[in-house]
């Protein structure tokens, strides 16, 4: 990649040193990264042990011998869910809440450590009562209720493994996972509320079992809609009535640190979702020490929301199991941040006293468009660390964040990490980091990354490279399930010749003078233009940080003259939507991403357009622009949260 190009996200001069009242009770002390660079092994195997409690104690930390296969704490024994539940109980915090539950149509419920660990064994002893042991796959397919969790927790306990599915895959893509896992169990529920209606779920599972020779012999489904539901008899059982019948006292067993944990499936650069694996002690660990670390919690005082949809990595990692084992106090959030109006989030936020809240880029710009009068009408004082986890977040949201939710005065961690890395990577450590805006920062302690050329060699600023985690660590995928190849080919060939295993994310990535590293995007979005090497992220920040722009995607668009060209799609803030023509703005913004990184990255066009195709996880889809880009027939629309949104896209292309 050209380095005036990658120069240009520097630009940015901001900076935001901790304050020293903020500084003075934080979480994170700064001798934690000279501790983990001392004795690295020594660091993680600290943190194992005290933010776990370990039926027998492990004697190795890291078993390394089998490259890319790595063993963490494996002769030591634990139980997941006993770590998460019964012992805050006997800590004498029982009474403490673990969750507020919201539902989209306003009914609630307060759940304390107590109620969930009760919940959870009884959950426990049904699972135990159909069949389920060591070892076996559940597939889970709920919407964001406390049964969720009470699900994966009671997974958990018995040693099982849970697949979870976003509630929004269709029939067939839960139908692929589920044989994929060969899963003998679903858990699903008679609908979920969603923009204020109940979407089906239970059907949904009907017919992916639909002449379903396989492993599923049972499918619990939980009340929760009041749909209408057809039932298999023998096989469909509820939820509230299998409970009745089964013991409330459970004893948590432990298990091996290596026991499976769970499965999760995630696209990769071919059309096979991966399945994911991880596995318990190692990624128990990380997810715990970077919940407690990153976002600085206080778990007697602080109220935490992470806006995370359980089907997600950051929903395994950041409602179920980081905080969870931190023992904190959390909201959980049923339905969509404008339902019933668009202040929702914030007034849960009043509502609930929420003090540390994770959420996604594409969510902050998309409140950035509607504008600061919604969250301006509600009480959001009780915030004081925010986090930020998906994607690149662009200087100008970032600012947006910290000003218009933060209160001018909040921290923001902007967090790194994939399905693959289970737990945070590179995130800035309140109270310690001064903070950058649109940068991911520095990896976390006891985390090892590099960025290197294509031929393997260290990128020295400004140079940008290809980010890859150069010493193992523990919440690590173990493997994709059933494909050990694939796992070898996918992340560990691309660095191959050098010496150690090197994991290649996939990811662009460029550091800064300060050793700062920021994030370029997927290298699967990386365009050529003229020889050039651009990352979409570069522009897309570059186009961002126009004051007329909300959002904003780029994709290279194959060109005659120059291999690709830059193609935008841009919505405007609601005020300039009205007053500015779509010529007039595109004008405005050719010229301005030629100031901000030079005549190279000039789209060709830019389209002015009023949403963006996203997945449900809030990812924007590239791919499919680029089809309209190019002016092809769209590709496979089905993963978008929208279905309608290309069409209208592609309407006003024509
Ligand atoms: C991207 C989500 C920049 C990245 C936890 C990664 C980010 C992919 C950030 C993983 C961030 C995630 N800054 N990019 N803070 N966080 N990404 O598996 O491209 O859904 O490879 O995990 O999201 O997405 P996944």
């Amino acid at each position: 990649m050209p380095s005036n190009s990658i120069d240009s996200l520097l630009h940015e001069e901001r900076r935001f040193p901790p304050s020293a009242e903020f500084t003075s009770t934080a979480v994170a002390q700064a001798d934690l990264y000279a501790q983990a660079s001392a004795d690295r092994l020594g660091f993680w195997a600290e943190q194992a042990k005290t933010l776990l409690d370990w039926e027998t104690d492990f004697t190795e930390t890291l078993d390394w011998s089998n490259p890319p296969f790595a063993r963490w704490f494996a002769d030591g024994t634990l139980n997941v869910a006993y770590n998460c539940l019964d012992r805050h109980v006997e800590a004498g915090n029982g009474d403490r809440i673990a969750i507020h539950w919201e539902g989209e149509p306003g009914d609630s419920r307060a759940i304390s450590y107590a109620e969930l660990t009760a919940e959870v064994k009884r959950a426990a002893n049904l699972l135990t009562s159909l069949g389920i042991g060591k070892g076996d796959r559940v597939a889970v397919y709920l919407p964001m209720i406390p049964e969720a969790v009470v699900t994966m927790l009671a997974v958990a306990r018995i040693g099982a493994v849970h697949t979870v599915i976003f509630g929004g895959f269709s029939s067939e893509s839960l139908r692929s996972r589920i044989d994929d896992a060969n899963a003998k169990l679903v858990v699903t529920a008679d609908g979920g509320w969603r923009k204020g209606k109940v979407f089906p779920l239970k059907a949904a599972v009907d017919g992916a079992l639909v002449g379903h020779a396989g492993s599923v012999t049972n499918v619990l489904v939980v009340k929760r809609g009041n749909n209408d539901v057809t039932w298999t008899q023998g096989r469909d059982l509820w939820w509230h009535e299998a409970l009745e019948t089964v013991e409330a006292e459970h004893t948590a067993e432990a298990f091996e640190a290596e026991t499976p944990l769970f499965i999760l499936y995630t696209s990769g650069t071919t059309g096979k979702p991966k399945g994911i694996l991880h596995t318990s002690g190692g990624y128990l660990t990380q997810a715990a020490f970077t919940h407690k670390n990153v976002f600085d919690l206080h778990p007697d005082t602080d109220v935490y929301w992470c806006t995370a949809d359980v089907g997600w990595i950051t929903g395994h990692s950041y409602v179920v199991y980081g905080p969870l084992a931190n023992g904190a106090t959390q909201v959980l959030y049923e339905g969509t941040p404008d339902t019933p109006h668009p202040g929702r989030w914030w007034e849960i936020i009043e509502k609930y006293g929420v003090s540390i809240f994770y959420t996604a880029p594409t969510a902050i710009r998309s409140f950035m468009k509607i504008g600061r009068e919604i969250p301006n009408k509600f009480d959001l004082s009780s915030l004081r660390v925010l986090g930020s986890v998906g994607e690149p977040i662009n200087a100008e949201a970032w600012v947006w964040y910290r000003d218009i939710i933060g209160g001018g005065t909040t921290p923001i961690v902007d967090t790194w990490w994939q399905t693959e890395t289970g737990a945070i990577m590179i995130a800035a450590l309140p109270g310690v980091t001064t903070l950058k805006p649109g940068s991911a920062q520095v990896p976390i302690p006891g985390i090892k990354i590099d960025v290197l050329g294509e031929d393997g060699t260290r990128v020295t600023p400004p140079n940008g490279g290809l980010l890859v985690v150069s010493e193992p660590w523990p919440s690590m995928l173990r493997g994709i399930w059933g494909d050990p190849e694939r796992f070898t080919e996918t992340y560990w060939a691309r660095f191959e010749a050098l010496e150690g295993s090197k994991y290649f994310a996939g990811d662009g990535a460029h550091v800064d003078k300060d050793g700062d590293i920021w994030l370029l995007g997927r290298v699967d979005d990386v365009m050529n233009i003229s020889g050039h090497r651009l990352s979409t992220a570069e522009i897309e920040s570059a186009i961002d940080s126009h004051p007329i722009v909300a959002e904003c995607a780029v994709v290279g668009a194959a060109d005659d003259a120059t291999g690709q060209a830059v193609v935008a799609f841009v919505i405007l803030r609601s005020k300039h939507s009205e007053s500015q023509s779509p010529d007039e703005a595109s004008a405005l913004l050719r010229a301005h991403v030629t100031e901000k990184i030079g005549a190279i990255a000039r789209p060709r066009q830019i389209f002015i357009v009023n949403e963006l195709p996203k997945t449900r996880s809030g990812k924007i889809m590239r791919r499919l622009l680029q089809d309209v880009a190019e002016g092809r027939e769209i590709g496979d629309t089905t993963t978008l949260a929208d279905t309608a949104v290309m069409q209208i896209i592609s309407d006003k292309m024509k």
